[in-house]
């Protein structure tokens, strides 16, 4: 197959979703029907499950059999499919922010009792910083929720995007009759089963007759009138508006009964963007280039203490990626070549010669050689745009535990920090260094891990923050003021970039106003 035809029936996307609306379930599917998998169930082993908050360590290990999932593909329809996981915990949602920077779409499942919840609105922040094409998909139609024309401006007002719906449902809850396919004109009558695969009956006019006598004369109606009031509403589905993140398409459906999700597929397929191109630093990057280039998204950590072995995600934006082949490692400046890259084809690990546009290869790192954003290239000195850092939720002060091990610990703080478990600031006024997470489960897991792969032991010592945010302004004076009049309360980041601590609300609006000049930026990119 050329080259470019290999880039083209690409669809590298992440399922996303708040917590409980079905993300796991309906990833299943989507591997049920690509064939990937054949019971269900098989997926489930991957979820962190929700009950486990407390035991991190049970969390981590769910977390290491996830990495056989952490790309799922598959082929369908002649298409190749990639599914990049990500975790359901949201104490690892930074995990997930940083795994939309290597989708070229999302899927977002939304509950339809539930609507929009924070963690929903939270992704759609994140997709919308990159205008990544959205599809949602409004799941458990076989239970009551709210109706779907609140649903719809809920979803538009809520996710600040508009909406196109591609499907429209029939009832719900105990009345679901099923969905009309409003990309197809088809009738797709819905029988709870989590086995079996829905039929389509095509309707080529749906004020015929047929359709009073499928779902009956009164469904029918409300059928017909809430087609019409579509129609009136929504401009008709056009496909650059969504590839340009503008108008997301809603489908209905219900993943646990195997309803609606191959409509989806299907049309996803048909409308998904294959790689596009990306802004690095230095130039835009086309799929089609000959020569690979890639960036690296995601690390994974092996938790068994006797193997400090990592595996770096790498996806492939350039080129064909090739194994033991030579590729600049552009940060730091050397070449590597990998004799054992692994894709994962749903459940599979396997090793790959090559890889295109839009995959993912696994690339085994045991001594720190790779950081989130790192550039891989065939010789060029590009850098991909990583995700920039968000301000953390939970800040504690580290300290050493043991005098005699004070340089594992930093090399420790170095490493983990690389591999985005958590960031660290230094405090500029007393040297402290200040380990900032999105959630309490991180403390442990960094002690644990410190303690277990640097022999390092730490404490930690509470402070009271509210927000870390990075400051510039245009006027050097200003920002000079600024920092001499809060050096208390100054820090600097990984990078070496100025960072306010705020322990307040209060006080970073008190900041805000009194200093005009300096603006405050709650992320790394401004
Ligand atoms: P998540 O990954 O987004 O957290 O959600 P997950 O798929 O685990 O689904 C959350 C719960 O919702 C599960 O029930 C799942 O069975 C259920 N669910 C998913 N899709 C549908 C649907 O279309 N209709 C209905 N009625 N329920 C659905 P659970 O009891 O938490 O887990 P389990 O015991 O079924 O595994």
């Amino acid at each position: 197959m050329a080259f470019i035809d290999e880039i083209k029936r690409r669809r590298t996307f992440a399922v996303i979703s708040h917590p409980d609306a079905g993300k796991t379930t309906l990833t299943e599917k989507l591997l049920l029907f690509g064939g990937a998998i054949h019971i269900a169930g098989a997926v489930k082993s991957n979820k962190i499950k929700k009950t486990a908050t407390s035991d991190w360590m049970e969390i981590e290990k769910q977390r290491g059999i996830s990495v056989a999932t952490s790309v799922m593909a598959f082929e369908y329809n002649g298409f190749k499919i990639n599914i990049l996981d990500t975790p359901g915990h949201q104490d690892f949602q930074e995990d997930t922010f940083r795994t939309l920077t290597a989708v070229d779409s999302v899927i977002i499942v939304v509950d339809c009792a539930k609507g929009v919840e924070s963690q929903t609105r939270k992704l759609m922040n994140v997709c919308r910083m990159r205008n990544t094409p959205v599809i949602v998909f409004v799941n458990k139609m076989d239970r009551n929720g709210k109706n779907p024309f609140d649903l719809m401006d809920e979803l538009e007002k809520e996710l600040n995007i508009m909406v196109r719906p591609l499907s429209w449902p029939i009832n719900q809850g105990d009345k679901f009759k099923g969905v009309y396919n409003l990309y197809e004109h088809s009738l797709n009558l819905y029988t709870p089963s989590k086995q079996t695969i829905s039929e389509n009956v095509a309707i080529d006019d749906i004020n015929s007759k047929q359709l009073d006598d499928i779902v009956g004369e009164q469904d029918a109606m409300q059928l017909r009138e809430d087609l019409e009031l579509l129609d009136g509403v929504y401009p008709e589905f056009d496909r650059s508006t969504y590839e340009a993140g503008q108008v997301a398409p809603v489908f209905f459906g219900s993943a646990l009964n195997n309803f609606g999700i191959k409509e989806l597929l299907d049309c996803f397929c048909e409308i998904a963007p294959s790689p596009g191109e990306i802004q690095t630093e230095e130039r835009i990057v086309k799929p089609e280039e000959e020569k690979f280039s890639g960036f690296v998204f995601k690390i994974h950590a092996n938790m068994d203490p006797n193997h400090r072995s990592c595996i770096a995600f790498v996806k492939v934006c350039s080129g064909k990626f090739e194994r033991n082949v030579n590729y600049k490692h552009v940060r730091l400046g050397k070449s590597f070549k990998f004799s054992s890259p692994t894709c994962f084809m749903a459940q599979k690990k396997d090793i790959v010669d090559e890889a295109y546009p839009g995959d993912i290869v696994g690339l085994p790192d045991s001594g720190g050689t790779f950081k989130i954003g790192d550039t891989l290239t065939s010789g060029e000195t590009i850098h991909f745009k990583g995700l920039p850092s968000f301000s953390p939720e939970m800040f504690k002060y580290i300290e050493n535990d043991d005098p005699m091990k004070a340089k594992q610990l930093n090399k420790g703080i170095e490493q983990l920090t690389d591999e985005g478990v958590a960031q660290v600031f230094t405090n500029q006024f007393n040297g402290r260094k200040i380990i900032g997470t999105v959630g309490a489960l991180q403390f442990e897991v960094i002690q644990y891990r410190l303690l277990h792969e640097y022999n390092a032991q730490c404490r930690w010592e509470p402070i009271s923050l509210y927000k870390a945010c990075w400051i510039e302004s245009d006027d050097a004076e200003a920002l000079d003021t600024f920092k001499k009049r809060k050096y208390q309360y100054m820090a600097k980041d990984k990078e070496g970039r100025d960072v306010f601590l705020a322990d307040s609300g209060y006080i970073l609006q008190m900041a805000q106003s009194d200093f005009p000049k300096i603006r405050f930026h709650f992320s790394s990119e401004f």
